[in-house]
């Protein structure tokens, strides 16, 4: 296998544009495009505003500001850069079917085979095709046909000169730490068959990640250990949740007891935040493509076991609002609350199944106003999430429901009757919680989703508290 020099990825998404920027930016010898069909996201990507990026992670605008237009470019033109390259990542999404067979379980892998098709018509010469989205265990199988019948029927010259080679690579990084997850990576996996195609992606890769954390397995191996891996993280939340509940009933602490149940090294102490739920693209579609293949296979119980981490979590966020509602006298119509924290987690401007989605639409049923912000997600992000446009007044001035977009923390608690905080965005620590109150209707709470508040200071200013997982106080 010739040595890499032009890699091609389909897919300038989360995954996408910060794993190729990063290889980019260890690898000045490879000349990366990333490519996708979405033109203003590539648009985006090329914006000389640097705070315009598609992506919100911290670090990722100076790799961008070093990189691109050197050896990283971002650009519409698939065919061109499928054609030049010798190596192809597969970055799409592979979401949840929303219909047909398999819906609300199964992944759809029409991007995929979309994918798959143009590196089979377009790929020239020698190509290692690297599985980087999340598949089903036997995807490769799938793409491997494709490309292979096209070898059968394209044209005759490239019948002679094409030769493909599939590797799964999956991808570990999470979203808020995904420049740092893929420069000190826990692991790197590559499954595949042919030797000389893994040491060449394994190459690329000794770059910057010492070999001893390189593994290689089988096709099938590394396809379903990215799947388990997220459903064993999931469930870590999921456990925690479910004991924050209980903790809030028996006068015990989730922090303490998470703490101390950390410190066993067998259990590990990350992963243990009592939360209001996970969200995030994909452990959803993961646990639920994990159960179709369960069940697929004829494993019921195994299915059933995955579908309860599933379950928890929608309750967790049920259970919240539930929760506010209770404490603000069982009524929040007519009552403004404001909400800090839109993103799925800290640092990222992603909102793909955040719990925030779910609690404010649940919140907003039950009549009340709310005051969103949230540090980098923008308004119209969060009107296509809710599906409702922000403010309805009447021409009496009379507020009817609905919500606004807030520029900063002190606007959005400007009459507000409560706080409920769901994203530990740093801002939201030690808050100013005297200024803040002054500006709020009496009485307030605070609803702390994250343990980010300080009970005592928070108390001491006026402030009814709630805090998750603790005997509220
Ligand atoms: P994304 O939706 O942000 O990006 C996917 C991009 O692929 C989109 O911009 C889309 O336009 C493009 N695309 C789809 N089909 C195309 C085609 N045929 N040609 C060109 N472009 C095409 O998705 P993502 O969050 O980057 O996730 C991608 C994959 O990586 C998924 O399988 C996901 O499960 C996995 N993954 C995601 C994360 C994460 O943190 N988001 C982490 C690890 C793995
Ligand atoms: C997760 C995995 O951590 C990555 O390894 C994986 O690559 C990625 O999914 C993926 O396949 O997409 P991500 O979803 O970006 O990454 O972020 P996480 O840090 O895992 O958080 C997921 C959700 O769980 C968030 O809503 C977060 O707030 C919540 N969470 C996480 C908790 O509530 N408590 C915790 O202790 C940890």
């Amino acid at each position: 296998m010739k040595a890499i020099k032009k890699i091609c990825c389909i897919g300038a998404g989360y995954v996408g544009g910060p794993t190729m920027s990063v290889i980019a930016d260890r690898c000045p010898h490879i000349t990366i495009n990333v490519v996708d069909t979405n033109k203003l996201r590539i648009n985006q990507w090329n914006d000389p505003d640097l705070e315009k990026l598609p992506v919100y992670e911290p670090g990722l605008k100076e790799i961008i500001q070093r990189c691109r237009n050197k050896n990283l470019f971002f650009s519409v033109n698939v065919q061109k850069h499928i054609e030049e390259a010798d190596m192809i990542f597969i970055s799409v999404n592979t979401p949840t079917k929303t219909k047909g067979i398999g819906a609300g379980k199964a992944s759809d892998l029409k991007w995929i085979e979309a994918s798959a098709r143009q590196i089979g018509k377009y790929a020239r010469g020698e190509t290692i095709v690297v599985e980087k989205s999340t598949l089903p265990v036997k995807t490769a199988e799938t793409i491997k046909e494709i490309l292979f019948s096209s070898l059968k029927s394209g044209p005759e010259k490239n019948r002679k000169l094409n030769k493909f080679c599939i590797l799964s690579n999956p991808e570990f990084l999470a979203e808020g730490t995904a420049i740092d997850d893929l420069e000190n990576p826990d692991r790197v996996l590559i499954g595949g068959e042919d030797e000389k195609a893994i040491e060449a992606l394994k190459a690329i890769y000794l770059n910057w990640v010492k070999g001893n954390k390189i593994i290689t397995t089988d096709l099938w191996s590394s396809e379903l250990s990215k799947l388990i891996a997220n459903a064993f993280l999931a469930q870590r939340v999921s456990s925690i949740n479910s004991i924050s509940a209980l903790c809030e009933a028996t006068q015990a602490n989730v922090n303490e007891v998470a703490n101390a149940i950390g410190m066993d090294k067998r259990i590990g102490k990350f992963f243990l935040n009592a939360g209001p739920g996970f969200g995030g693209s994909c452990f959803k579609k993961d646990i639920l493509n994990l159960v179709y293949i369960c069940n697929h296979y004829g494993l019921k119980e195994v299915a059933n076991y995955w579908e309860k981490v599933l379950e928890i979590n929608d309750w967790q966020k049920k259970r919240l609002t539930k929760l506010v509602v209770e404490k603000m006298f069982g009524n929040i119509s007519g009552k403004t609350i404001t909400v800090l924290g839109f993103a799925f987690k800290s640092n990222t401007n992603d909102t793909r199944e955040s719990p925030a989605i779910t609690i404010c639409k649940d919140l907003l049923e039950e009549g009340c106003f709310l005051s969103i912000f949230d540090p980098k997600v923008r308004l119209n992000q969060i009107i296509s999430d809710l599906d409702i446009n922000p403010i309805t007044i009447d021409s009496n001035g009379n507020n009817l429901g609905g919500w606004q977009y807030a520029n900063s923390i002190d606007d959005a608690v400007k009459g507000s009757d409560a706080i409920i905080i769901l994203s530990d965005w740093r801002e939201f620590y030690n808050l100013d919680y005297k200024t803040i109150i002054s500006k709020m209707r009496k009485p307030c709470w605070i609803f702390d989703t994250r343990n980010v508040v300080d009970i005592n200071a928070a108390k001491k200013s006026g402030f009814n508290v709630w805090s998750l997982g603790r005997s509220n106080l």
